[in-house]
């Protein structure tokens, strides 16, 4: 619990976070991030479809908090966009708001993330909207419901440890979910905290969607989940096109490559770019052992 909190902390640390994104890949990230630009990403990307796998792309960044700033990662995600279409890669986006400027202002936000789902839709490219702490919750989902009354390319995430998730799985029934755990440190006023709560909250509402009909990215590295998801699904005949496993770049390699020969679908979260710290220190707070990674390529320099 420590550990965790030491992370969570880091990840929200500005300095770090700036002095990271001058000085390059390093303290072991270069393992869960696909690169620096579009190109080494897009190389992990044909990687990953060689191997049955396609790819959700994160042009890593969030919490912006000056207008040029999200201008550049809209352009950024533009570039992706287009090189997922001239690579014919089999890979869609995930992106988050707050890299958009919804802290800034909503309309800049909604007119930013505008310009992405409609050059996507050109492509028949679908956007995850990442979801991310419970501040930005609300706006987030409205966000979402406004860009639906024009465009059918978008889904978001569903997390498991929020209370009100419950009622927003029901509420985004006819969208394409991704369902996951939760990743930021929140307040028991708004989230459980016992791992076994999440746990089978998290079941219900992976459930509550397979059966719902639309299509479910089971996201998680746990294979307890995994299994009980094989299981109930044969158990009740859900079709193979209606849902796919979801991991994180360089997570459980073995494990996606096995899921994907067993016929599943799968994807993997493929973060890329200079603005990495944030990403990693959740990553590490998750999973200290992670910690491992760090300290290996520390000293194989
Ligand atoms: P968890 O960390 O609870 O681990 C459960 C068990 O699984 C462990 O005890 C261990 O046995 C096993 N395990 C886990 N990792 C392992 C490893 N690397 N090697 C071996 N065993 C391992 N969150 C969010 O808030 N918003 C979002 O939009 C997203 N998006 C997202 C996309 C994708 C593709 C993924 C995989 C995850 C997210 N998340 C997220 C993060 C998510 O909410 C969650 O924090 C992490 O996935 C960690 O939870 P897990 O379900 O993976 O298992």
């Amino acid at each position: 619990m420590v550990l965790k909190d030491f992370f969570m902390g880091m990840s929200q640390n500005q300095f770090l976070n700036n002095a990271a994104k001058k000085y390059g890949l390093k303290m072991g990230a270069q393992s869960v991030v696909a690169g620096t630009n579009i190109d080494e990403m897009i190389q992990s990307v044909k990687e990953l479809n060689i191997h049955g796998i396609s790819a959700t792309i994160d042009n890593l960044g969030e919490f912006v908090l000056e207008e040029e700033e999200a201008i550049k990662a809209k352009n950024q995600i533009l570039e992706v966009i287009e090189a997922i279409h001239a690579n014919e890669v089999d890979a869609h986006i995930s992106l988050k708001p707050t890299q958009l400027g919804l802290d800034i202002d909503y309309e800049f936000c909604k007119q930013n993330l505008k310009e992405i789902v409609s050059k996507a839709s050109e492509y028949a490219i679908f956007i995850n909207f990442d979801m991310e702490d419970y501040g930005h919750l609300k706006p987030s989902f409205t966000l979402i419901d406004e860009l639906s009354t024009e465009f059918d390319n978008i889904g978001t995430v569903i997390q498991a440890y929020f209370y009100e998730s419950v009622k927003n799985i029901e509420k985004y029934k006819d969208y394409r979910l991704r369902i996951v755990k939760g990743a930021y440190k929140e307040p028991e006023t708004v989230a459980y905290q016992d791992k076994k709560d999440i746990d089978q909250n998290f079941l219900k509402l992976i459930e509550y969607h397979l059966l719902s009909g639309k299509f479910t990215s089971i996201a998680t590295h746990d294979h307890h989940i995994i299994n009980h998801v094989k299981q109930f699904v044969e158990e009740n005949n859900i079709p193979l096109d209606k849902f796919e496993f979801q991991m994180l770049y360089g997570f459980r390699k073995e494990m996606q490559l096995e899921l994907a020969k067993e016929g599943y679908n799968f994807c993997t979260y493929v973060p890329f770019g200079d603005d990495w710290y944030g990403y990693y220190m959740r990553r590490l707070a998750e999973r200290p052992q992670n910690i491992k990674l760090v300290v290996k390529q520390v000293f194989n320099k």
